[in-house]
């Protein structure tokens, strides 16, 4: 597809002399159409220049030799030059892409590039809950669209498989394993021992002690703590399944923090040639003051056991060695932006290239809130993950049932709309917010939602299927299609590439769902305001095709975010 910034900053190099890749960068987009699909602020080249805005403007506009085949006007408005793409070429520049492309909008870009994901990432034992959800949707999100534009990815799930907490639960398993019926409902009576445990050591500090024990012995590699361990993991991993069997979730590796328990030393000795580790009160730390952060990073504590962050620091040696990355996110909530900040400054001291330890970010990520306040595992507000899934599965096919009940395969359907509501609701917006979880409005179908979206491509099936088959491109008078509401819809189809880059470029995926919701209300207008079955058949072939080409958008896009698309509903 011809690219209209290149060909505007290719022109504004010559009557300019700036060089076209810099004016690539102040070109905008105007939100109005009026003021035309592209504009150059003046102001940007005003210091350079030496000269007021609007003089610059009116120098350029005469200056500048634009081929009116792709932009058929260019306008000064106060210090912009706007310029108006030429409404027939992009209609055919769009349509010719779509009816070419099975794989509208792929791209090379990421070619030979190596990004890994750590994402998902729950603790064995522990319920896999809506926080994790999170981490899962936006993970997994990032995951397709990097893979989508051509990088080598490599999605981790980090679970949480090991720590003092094992110690604990394999001493409470020791003291009532026969109490409680592990296999048929692992995590809730796991949980329970758990709970319990925890109780008994806060009474006695000799129990306390055993489970700081085992934890040591399970890092020694003692063989019944290890099998215990083995065992916690194994059950509660077919729990996990279940969630991610639901979500459609794959993984790339499964290398948890348990992982990197032989890999640890190295990170222990490096840091202590380097002289970073000091001891304090029994445990071995990094002072990180002198960086600016107040809490050091702890790397050994004084039972001598390993933590999280020393689990991080082999990890991160073990990334940049095995997957030579150029970026490695990690996608969890806010909560954990010191821990990521400490480890990341630590990561300095390993000895590593400088490109890996640059190449590391925090995706951090907002809480999700009940319309009555925060959820706690402790207050019991906390919902199960699996069982939030299927309450929205059923919710769905109740209004499935109530909309359309001569309709086949509701189940099949339900599932797509009920996890494609949760889903969506969690790109809906910037990942940095807070996100209320609130039924009504997650799976209303004229809302911003997944549904909606779902709706409208369903629609849009439902047009396709009036027509026998589909026009071919050879005989779409591309004419028809340049009214502002046509073109309003081609606009964003045009755009659809570009916004996956800005996705990747701030690891963003609601800049995606933002989109196809403006893609489906944009689309809606045109459909409200257009029939699609006419007599005029020259016209009728030119809407179907738009429709087709809106269709195949917003199920890659959805795709993409994890969401599959029914075919009826
Ligand atoms: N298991 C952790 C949690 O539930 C998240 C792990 C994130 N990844 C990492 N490499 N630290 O909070």
């Amino acid at each position: 597809m011809v690219k209209y910034e290149e060909i505007i900053a290719k022109a504004l190099e010559k009557a300019t002399e700036i060089d076209e890749k810099e004016l690539e960068t102040y070109i905008e987009f105007p939100k109005d159409s009026a003021n035309g699909d592209y504009a150059l602020p003046c102001f940007k080249l005003a210091k350079t220049m030496k000269k007021a805005p609007q003089m610059i403007a009116n120098e350029i506009k005469e200056k500048i030799e634009i081929d009116e085949s792709y932009i058929e006007k260019v306008e000064v408005v106060g210090g912009y030059i706007n310029f108006f793409v030429n409404k027939e070429n992009l209609v055919k520049e769009v349509l010719n892409e779509i009816s070419r492309q099975d794989e509208y909008g792929k791209a090379k870009i990421g070619e030979g590039r190596n990004i890994v994901i750590d994402y998902s990432a729950p603790n064995i034992a522990k319920p896999f809950h809506i926080g994790h959800l999170r981490s899962t949707v936006i993970g997994g999100a990032l995951s397709n669209i990097y893979k989508y534009l051509g990088y080598n990815v490599t999605g981790i799930n980090h679970l949480g498989d090991y720590g003092t907490q094992f110690g604990k639960l394999i001493e409470g398993y020791k003291m009532w394993g026969n109490e409680y019926d592990i296999d048929k409902d692992p995590i809730n009576e796991l949980t329970k021992i758990y709970i319990r445990i925890n109780e008994e050591c806060k009474k006695d500090e000799k129990v306390l002690e055993a489970c700081r024990n085992n934890f040591k012995k399970l890092e020694d590699g003692d063989p019944y703590c290890v099998e215990l361990w083995k065992r916690f993991k194994d059950v509660s991993l077919k729990e996990f399944q279940r969630v991610y069997d639901l979500l459609g979730s794959k993984f790339e590796s499964w290398n948890g923090e348990a992982f990197y328990s032989d890999k640890m030393q190295e990170v222990v000795d490096i840091l202590e040639k380097k002289g970073k580790l000091v001891d304090s009160q029994g445990a071995k730390i990094v002072d990180l003051s002198e960086e600016g952060i107040d809490t050091p990073c702890i790397i050994i504590k004084s039972n001598g056991s390993s933590t999280y962050a020393t689990r991080d620091l082999a990890a991160i040696l073990y990334r940049a060695r095995i997957y030579d990355y150029e970026k490695a996110l990690y996608v969890t909530s806010y909560e954990q932006v010191l821990h990521f900040k400490q480890i990341f400054t630590v990561a300095k001291y390993l000895g590593l290239d400088e490109k890996y330890v640059k190449g590391l970010k925090h995706v951090p990520f907002g809480m999700v809130l009940l319309p009555t306040g925060k959820m706690s595992t402790r207050e019991g507000t906390s919902i199960k993950l699996e069982d939030l899934l299927n309450e929205s599965i059923e919710r769905a096919k109740e209004i499935i049932e109530k909309k359309n009940p001569e309709l086949e395969d509701k189940d099949e359907i339900a599932k797509k709309v009920g996890v494609g509501a949760v889903i969506f609701n969690d790109l809906a917006n910037n990942r940095l917010k807070d996100e209320v979880f609130d039924w009504d409005t997650i799976l209303n179908f004229q809302g911003e939602t997944g549904p909606y979206i779902q709706y409208t491509y369903v629609r849009i099936r439902s047009v396709l299927n009036k027509v026998e088959e589909l026009p071919k491109i050879e005989d779409v008078d591309f004419k028809v299609l340049t009214d502002s509401y046509s073109q309003e819809v081609l606009k964003l189809i045009y755009n659809f590439q570009n916004i996956l880059v800005q996705v990747t470029d701030k690891e963003e995926p609601s800049i995606l769902s933002r989109y196809l919701i403006d893609l489906a209300k944009a689309y809606s207008s045109f459909y409200n305001e257009n029939k699609i079955i006419v007599d005029d058949k020259k016209l009728q072939s030119a809407r179907i095709c738009l429709s087709y080409a809106t269709g195949k958008v917003l199920e890659k896009g959805c795709n993409l975010l994890g969401i599959e698309m029914p075919n009826k509903m």
